[in-house]
């Protein structure tokens, strides 16, 4: 077998400028390419022919290359023939090319893509889209040779974990918006979309045995306007735009959603928060609130002190709500946030004080824990694994329980540590509601600052960590929290192209990431996102047109 070379800066060099057809501008980078010369046309007489069990990959294929192409590729089963393109499962690889590993080679005899899984042959298939010229991005159809060069690519993901978390609470996305953002997800090879689908601004989910979650809990009279700290910091009253906000998905458009998620080799994990965030749950049902106060959807940004009550009556609800929600998605993890869940209101209950004593507790950290324990039991009961945010570490981590460790590496640090598997959203690199740059043409964002380079130069292992814990890190992913984001547009300037760099970072083993040469690559990869309709940030505001612009 043949060494393989990896193409570095010096031959991208020698080949010239970025767009100079022949380079390799694939986003994430392969681990491996050996570049040979020449290239191997798609034409309308090309067939695709696919083994036994990879029908839904070549179908996926042939419908992303159409519209483009203005030809749909004719699919058949069958054998690797001379010429066309093949795709070859093959379970007997599984040993050398890891359960999301594909082999693509383009020669004169075609096209071939081989992996162990159907994951890894979708993989060696958004690799080969990016091979292709870049108007095959394109929504419509192009005069163009469809030509891919001569290569031989093997390639496997770094982390097993690589995602995208999208905050559905804060402003309401409609169904058709979260199906592009899962596209534009499957094209950076991410696996794992994180739905964060319940807050104190909104509760975006229907759950048939508790209709008030949505009735009453999706809907809120109006929004604050401008940045909340504004009117904290200099004690003046709220000023609110007038404006009704809200929306739900029903639960027959989830069920759309983690279909489409699926066919694309993307696990969604549901967000049910709890204790916290759930000011717009107790609203909707008075009876598992903390205390009497009457309150509406919250219309403010911030975290609301209105969390739940640890009554039992409301571990009861919340396992109702949960039996739904294990319907629906098939995801292993299931998300019960356990962040910023304010204490006041327990403290100040007499009752809840009453509770603590009962259950044997030593403070209201415990109290949480206990809360969260409870779903530990219930999910690992049901044959699911709890993931919750780092702040599930006070007062005591439940037994299965993996940590996503957003409050910097700490939380990721001392669970790998204590044998708890983590997944990193460390809020100094992956948090991309800040803001991206220092010119004041950024939109209004929520604070930080985190730019395209500071992404890329992620490392999700701390160094921290024990060598032999390092295995505990899942993976990473990057955090959009909406507050300041009202609309997918506005989503979609603030994702990209950091999230091209998180693909990257996740991909790539760390000695093989390049911020040059994925610069270079980038600048050809915007013109697909560009022509996926993707407002993305451009690299350089000044001289950006208006049409990339936030809004
Ligand atoms: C978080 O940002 N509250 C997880």
């Amino acid at each position: 077998m043949k060494t393989l070379v990896k193409v570095g800066v010096t031959a991208l060099l020698i080949l010239g400028s970025a767009v100079c057809r022949g380079n390799i501008d694939i986003i994430p980078r392969p681990q491996e390419i050996e570049s040979g010369s020449g290239s191997y046309e798609i034409t309308a007489s090309t067939e695709l022919v696919y083994s036994k069990g990879a029908q839904a990959t070549a179908d996926y294929l042939a419908e992303v290359l159409a519209p483009a192409m203005g030809f749909e590729l004719r699919v058949k089963r069958g054998r690797k023939s001379t010429g066309g393109i093949f795709l070859g499962l093959d379970e007997a690889t599984a040993d050398s090319m890891g359960p999301e590993g594909y082999t693509l080679k383009v020669g004169s005899d075609g096209i071939e893509i081989t992996a162990a899984t159907e994951s890894g042959l979708f993989y060696g298939v958004q690799s080969l889209r990016q091979l292709l010229p870049v108007s095959v991005f394109a929504t419509g159809v192009i005069d163009e040779v469809w030509d891919a060069p001569f290569v031989t690519i093997e390639d496997q993901p770094r982390f097993g974990w690589r995602g995208m978390h999208l905050d559905v609470g804060r402003h309401f996305m409609p169904k058709e918006s979260v199906l592009k953002f899962i596209d534009l997800m499957a094209i950076h090879k991410f696996n794992t979309f994180h739905w964060h689908l319940t807050e104190d601004q909104g509760w975006r989910i229907e759950i048939k045995k508790y209709p008030k979650l949505t009735e009453f809990g999706a809907w809120r009279d109006e929004t604050v306007v401008g940045h909340a700290r504004h009117y904290i910091q200099k004690k003046l009253p709220f000023v609110y735009n007038g404006l009704p906000h809200g929306g739900y998905y029903t639960q027959d458009e989830v069920r759309e959603v983690v279909a489409y998620a699926s066919a694309r080799h993307i696990t969604v994990v549901p967000e049910i928060e709890l204790p916290g965030h759930a000011q717009a749950a107790v609203f909707a049902y008075p009876e598992f609130a903390s205390s009497a106060e009457k309150i509406g959807v919250k219309k403010e940004w911030g975290v609301s002190h209105h969390i739940y009550s640890p009554e039992d009556k409301t571990i009861a609800f919340l396992k109702d709500v949960m039996d739904e929600v294990l319907e629906l998605f098939p995801s292993e993890f299931i998300h019960i946030g356990g962040d910023e869940a304010t204490k006041t209101l327990w403290e100040k209950s007499p009752r809840i004080q009453e509770l603590l004593k009962e259950r044997g507790l030593k403070d209201m950290h415990e109290m949480q824990s206990w809360f969260v324990g409870q779903f530990d039991e219930y999910l690992t009961a049901k044959g699911r694994r709890l993931i919750g945010w780092d702040e599930i570490l006070e007062g005591g981590l439940a037994e299965g329980a993996t940590v996503m460790s957003w409050r910097g590496a700490k939380g990721g640090i001392a669970a790998a540590s204590a044998g708890h598997d983590v997944v990193m959203a460390h809020n100094g690199y992956l948090y991309f509601d800040h803001y991206q740059s220092k010119d004041e043409r950024e939109p209004l964002a929520i604070g930080g600052f985190n730019t395209l380079d500071k992404v890329y130069s992620y490392e999700p292992v701390p160094e921290e960590l024990d060598p032999s814990d390092a295995k505990r890190i899942l993976g990473a992913q990057g955090q959009l929290w909406t507050e300041y984001m009202p609309n997918m547009t506005h989503v979609e300037y603030m994702a990209f192209p950091r999230a091209c760099a998180l693909a990257e970072l996740l991909w790539l083993p760390k000695e093989d990431k390049d911020y040059e040469r994925f610069s270079r690559s980038l600048e050809v990869h915007l013109k697909r996102l560009s022509l996926q309709q993707v407002n993305f940030r451009p690299l350089h505001l000044d001289t950006a047109e208006e049409t990339n612009r936030y809004q």
